[in-house]
């Protein structure tokens, strides 16, 4: 765990100040937030995933003196028929779109809606807001969890378990190996996404400020892990804001058995760096419209938060069947979770805005890699093979002519033609 270096911590204080002492005098109504195209520049761009989710925002945004998400509603081609409209504020300082579940749909509404032109989306911070299951090692129904890894753990091979070899401990095994729990040969780019961990560390202390939900239902269910002592201990307490790592997968898995495999999954995708802690269905789908967007200078890679609530556990406590724990018993996780969206998410996209001349607006550099695992917008993975473009990034408008691909050995063939421009992608690296 990164500190907030003590340069940032005197930024935010000075900001602070500024900004109490800006309470005094009546606030103006916000001019429009526009770049010089006229086009609307979202300070904050929310990322749900479906009606509760969002509706949160809708219902509660207002009170909080930001603005009504419903005061605008835009269409635009290849938004989800369910969710056919991206909502923004008055003056589009806050903007918010649903992408329907699962990975399909949330690749294709986030490419809707940065190449719909119709936002300057470079200045643009994106936060993922969504619930999730937990997992009861690291957090509990309400926790809220703050991300620097994404994980597509379904990328995989798998087994029927009856099917499986005796020496497997569980029917998923990476991309060109011949046993679980090894590192994939064949990579398919979305494997594991990492964003920026200084920014990371700056939603995680403006989202402890917020007030979480909780509720004695929610409480009963959590004591069901008590009696497996220290591994399931984060389970028994009270929600908090954690920092741990999200899965992503269509698959919506539950059990014991596959959110170990999932655990070891994450860890050796990311290195050892990585702990999983909650499991969707969007999150690195949404991630690599991102990359690919940032790869054009459309977005800013380092400006993405990854925030999920835990709604459900992954897996049974002690005593339960998983098929009880999954369809059965109400674990009573769920309104707590999507709250908890509006309490830390909140929380946060006030801290941006109100301090974002002094520090957002110019960015927060990052301190670590940021991107996915082909090193696409420059340095080097810190995780995986290693970077496809010798750590250079990929140029914008297929400029990097090259044929990218690793041999047997995992050496990267084909070389990088040109060199990047002096665009700033994502803060530096
Ligand atoms: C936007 O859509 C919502 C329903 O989704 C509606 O309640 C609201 O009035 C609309 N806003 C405008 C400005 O038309
Ligand atoms: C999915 O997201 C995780 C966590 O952000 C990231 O580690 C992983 O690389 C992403 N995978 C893909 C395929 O984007
Ligand atoms: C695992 O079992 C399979 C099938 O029996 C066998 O072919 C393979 O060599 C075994 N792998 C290891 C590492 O023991
Ligand atoms: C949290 O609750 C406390 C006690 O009720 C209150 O004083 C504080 O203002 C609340 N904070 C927020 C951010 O709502
Ligand atoms: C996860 O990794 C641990 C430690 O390497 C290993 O003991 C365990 O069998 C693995 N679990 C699964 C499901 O592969
Ligand atoms: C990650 O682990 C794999 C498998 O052990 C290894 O080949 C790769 O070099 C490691 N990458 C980094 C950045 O440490
Ligand atoms: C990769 O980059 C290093 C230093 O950045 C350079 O020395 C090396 O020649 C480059 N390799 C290739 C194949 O371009």
């Amino acid at each position: 765990m990164r500190l907030l270096s003590p340069a940032l911590v005197a930024l935010l204080a000075f900001c602070q100040i500024a900004s109490v002492a800006g309470a005094a005098v009546p606030r103006r109504v916000q001019a429009r937030k526009e770049n010089s195209n006229g086009l609307p520049s979202p300070r904050f761009f929310i990322i749900s995933m479906f009606a509760p989710e969002a509706d949160i925002w809708y219902t509660k945004l207002p009170s909080s003196g930001l603005g009504d998400l419903l005061a605008r509603n835009i269409s635009t081609p290849g938004l989800s028929m369910l969710y056919p409209h991206i909502h923004c504020t008055e003056d589009y300082s806050i903007c918010q779109v649903t992408t329907g579940e699962a990975e399909i749909n949330a690749a294709a509404t986030i490419t809707a809606v940065v190449l719909s032109h119709r936002f300057d989306l470079t200045q643009t911070y994106w936060m993922v807001g969504g619930i999730a299951g937990v997992n009861p090692k690291l957090g509990t129904l309400g926790s809220v969890a703050l991300s620097r890894y994404v994980i597509q753990v379904a990328l995989q091979y798998e087994f029927d378990a009856r099917e499986m070899p005796d020496n497997f401990t569980t029917g998923y095994f990476s991309y060109g190996t011949y046993l679980p729990n090894q590192y994939p040969t064949t990579i398919y780019g979305t494997e594991v996404i990492e964003v920026n961990d200084a920014l990371r560390e700056i939603a995680y202390t403006f989202a402890t400020q917020a007030n979480l939900s909780d509720n004695e239902e929610g409480a009963i269910y959590r004591a069901k892990y008590v009696p497996e002592g220290m591994p399931y201990a984060a389970a028994t307490q009270k929600p908090s804001v954690i920092k741990c790592d999200s899965a992503t997968s269509d698959v919506y898995y539950s059990g014991t058995m596959l959110g170990e495999a999932f655990e070891n999954t994450t860890r050796i995708w990311t290195n050892g760096t990585g702990a999983y802690c909650m499991t969707a269905q969007e999150d690195n789908a949404s991630l690599e419209v991102l990359v690919r967007m940032a790869i054009e200078g459309l977005v800013d890679f380092s400006r993405v938060i990854v925030m999920r609530t835990g709604s459900d556990f992954d897996r049974p406590p002690p005593g339960v069947s998983a098929f009880e724990h999954l369809r059965v018993l109400d674990q009573n996780g769920f309104l707590i979770a999507i709250d908890n969206i509006y309490n830390a998410g909140v929380a946060i996209a006030t801290g941006i805005l109100s301090n974002w001349e002094c520090t957002f607006q110019t960015g927060i550099k990052p301190t670590n890699y940021i991107g996915d695992i082909f090193g696409s917008l420059g340095g080097q993975p810190d995780f995986g093979p290693g970077s496809l473009t010798n750590g250079t990034g990929f140029l914008p408008g297929g400029q990097s002519t090259g044929v990218f691909r690793r041999d047997a050995e995992g050496n990267v063939r084909g070389k990088m033609m040109g060199s990047k421009t002096s665009r700033s992608i994502a803060g530096a690296h």
